[in-house]
């Protein structure tokens, strides 16, 4: 095929993909299979990786994520970024708009009424048609250039189609979807990590990570709400032609907006919007106003914070009032100590809520909660209720202050402040508390799912000392078990039965239920897919951790110190006696050749499928995979935007070849579909 060739259907697919992803992530009405979709993906990599001179940061390829940055370059808006006047009261609102009247002596102004994203405002540039850059707000004056962690966001077109104005910057709002958040969240606390206190803090703490390639694994949305410039005159002379423009460009904004003409009718739109922001695709928490005429939003003008033409209409966050009957300070299964008040039941958005979190002792601290105070509590991004504030004008004197205990409030260790994060953690493994949590996790679905073990019987076990390690369960006797309160013969012989199963549970589901910090399923199964088996995970080095695909620093780390601590090796061997699987079967790791026998391979790239996919793949056929470009590497497998790892590869004394998707899968004689 010649270059030109190459070109022409190279650009051919770049735009059957745009016009997919269009479908797909703007429209929602896809028109072909996941299927089919992958395989233009994948017809496209394929000529990229032929041709890597056609490569290019607008191709559909791009949105994986590059290198990481050390920090990330400030830039200056050439608009300054505003921020928008905010109330929550409807005497205001009619107040804005009788100032609008009179500003422009006129009865009747149009307005439009647009729903106030919760997420993280940007600015986005694009020119000649093609993204070229994007920011943070920043202090409105100068932001952080984010354009590779926008990148990745799918929602975001790479260029704009025909007919759409070529340079512009457009601002917009980087938000998580609330179902993909909450899904987050249950992950990061399957792994024992703090928690998000809602989407906002999520998207922004996505946003400013330095490694796109991390941030192309969040859920990550994009919505347009308004520009900071175009060039040339504008081809609208309203925010509802701006809309307009938007929509034919496959740019995503507004799910809905209203117009009004008069204060009544803006209330009444608003009262709308109110009653159906919840079926919204993000948080929204209150209305834009804005005047529609750009003739006329120029005569109103601005102040150096906020346009005097739009303002916000912020919704009372679902509230109670409530008393605080105490301050508890939780153990969790890592050993953190977390206070948590217990409420006078209330009903708040649908639900009785008669605990709150209180995140830490910074945060007691900090708005003062005492014991015996009257608080108004708030479902924080409407998912975990908080405390917001405490209601001083109600204090009568009989509060109690909150003083986070230097002692674990369960076994009365000393505590330690953990450096890395603001968590204070109680050191005791033997802690009752740590002990009760740990093994029901150990014993939970997620990990060694041991069937008739749930958190009454650990309680007990814990209580009446039969168990106060992993290993401790596997040494319980059909007697012992029967003998304990409410436990029949049949439940006895039930959980012995569940133990024996769990013996034969794959690695990975050991090693999570060992409940090390940070250490997930997905990891595990990282992790032993990569190792094979236990000890080898036991015995890597921090290196050899950190060279595993999705290892990062901070879990290396953790599982490395966790097999150091000899109390923990001893543990390990006691799991062996009691005839645990170390080791994956036949079937997991499933050797299906020997074809890559001896070699080592970098994966580096987008593919068509998961990396994990492919090194599995490299394994079954009984190669190694790791993370690292090195001598000791054979082979580089390349997808698109491949980074620093192929530079290295061409760059050492002995450069390591490239293959790409299709080569690898050729000399393993399957075919490419
Ligand atoms: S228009 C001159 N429209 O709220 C500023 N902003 O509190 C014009 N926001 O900085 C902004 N949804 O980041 C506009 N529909 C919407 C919005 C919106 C959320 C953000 C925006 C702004 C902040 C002000």
């Amino acid at each position: 095929m010649t270059q030109e060739e190459a070109q022409n259907q190279i650009e051919s697919l770049r735009r059957e993909i745009e016009r997919h992803d269009r479908l797909y992530y703007i429209e929602a009405k896809p028109e072909i299979s996941d299927r089919d979709y992958d395989r233009l993906y994948r017809k496209l990599q394929d000529l990229e990786a032929g041709f890597p001179e056609l490569r290019s940061p607008h191709s559909p390829t791009a949105r994986v994520g590059g290198a990481p940055l050390a920090d990330f370059t400030q830039v200056q808006h050439r608009v300054k970024m505003l921020s928008l006047d905010n109330t929550y009261s409807e005497a205001e609102l009619r107040q804005f708009f009788r100032r609008l009247q009179r500003s422009l002596n006129q009865d009747r102004v149009r307005v439009l009424i647009e729903p106030k994203i919760d997420g993280v405002a940007v600015s986005v540039t694009y020119r000649d048609s093609v993204f070229t850059s994007g920011a943070t707000r920043g202090d409105g004056s100068t932001g952080d250039d984010i354009t590779a962690n926008l990148r990745t966001i799918h929602s975001l077109p790479l260029r704009l189609p025909p007919g759409s104005p070529p340079d512009l910057e457009l601002r917009g709002e980087v938000y998580m979807p609330t179902e993909a958040f909450a899904r987050m969240n249950a992950e990061r606390a399957q792994a024992g990590e703090p928690a998000f206190a809602n989407p906002r803090n999520a998207t922004a703490g996505a946003l400013k990570l330095l490694d796109s390639s991390a941030v192309a694994r969040r859920p990550l949305e994009i919505v347009f709400h308004g520009y900071g410039w175009i060039e040339g005159d504008p081809p609208f002379t309203s925010i509802t032609g701006f809309q307009q423009l938007l929509h034919r460009a496959g740019l995503r904004h507004s799910e809905r907006i209203w117009h009004a003409e008069d204060a009544d009718s803006l209330l009444v739109a608003i009262s709308e919007l109110d009653a159906c922001r919840h079926e919204f695709h993000y948080l929204t928490d209150g209305a834009v106003v804005k005047v529609d005429q750009l003739d006329l939003q120029d005569r109103l003008g601005s102040t150096s914070k906020a346009p005097r033409w739009a303002i916000a209409y912020k919704f009372q966050a679902e509230q109670a009032e409530t008393r605080v009957l105490s301050i508890e300070v939780q153990v969790g299964r890592t050993g953190a100590l977390t206070p948590v008040a217990n409420l006078v039941p209330v009903l708040l958005a649908g639900t009785t809520v008669s605990r709150a979190t209180l995140h830490n002792a910074e945060e007691v601290r900090r708005k003062d909660v005492r014991s015996g105070d009257v608080v108004i509590i708030e479902k924080a991004g409407e998912i975990i209720p908080a405390v917001i504030m405490v209601r001083f004008e109600k204090r009568t004197g009989d509060e109690e202050p909150f003083v986070m205990p230097d002692r674990c409030p369960v076994c009365d260790t000393l505590v330690v402040r953990d450096p890395a994060q603001v968590a204070i953690r109680c050191p005791n493994p033997q802690c009752p508390e740590v002990v009760r949590r740990k093994l029901s996790h150990f014993a939970s679905r997620g990990a060694m799912d041991i069937d008739g073990l749930g958190q009454v019987l650990v309680d007990q076990l814990v209580v009446q000392k039969l168990a106060s390690r992993f290993s401790d369960l596997y040494a319980l006797t059909e007697e012992q078990l029967s003998a304990l309160p409410r436990m029949g013969p049949k439940s006895a012989a039930n959980v012995i039965a569940g133990l024996e199963h769990s013996r034969r549970q794959p690695p990975w589901r050991l090693l999570f239920g060992l409940g090390i910090l940070h250490v997930g399923s997905t990891a595990s199964q990282t992790l032993l897919a990569h190792f094979q088996h236990l000890d080898a995970v036991a015995a890597a080095s921090l290196e050899e951790l950190i060279e595993v695909e999705d290892i990062g620093e901070v879990m290396a780390s953790s599982i490395h110190a966790w097999f150091g601590d000899p109390s923990n090796r001893e543990e390990i061997e006691r799991l062996r006696q009691a005839g645990l699987t170390f080791r994956l079967s036949e079937a997991e790791s499933a050797q299906t050749s020997a074809i890559l026998d001896g070699e080592t391979w970098v994966i580096t790239g987008t593919l068509s499928r998961p990396r994990e996919f492919f090194a599995a793949l490299i394994r079954a056929h009984g190669g190694k995979v790791t993370g690292n470009v090195s001598s000791n590497t054979t082979w580089v497998l390349v997808g698109e935007n491949p980074g620093s790892k192929a530079q290295k590869a061409a760059s050492l004394p002995n450069p390591v070849p490239t293959a790409s998707e299709s080569d690898l899968l050729k000399r393993l004689g399957e075919s490419s579909d």
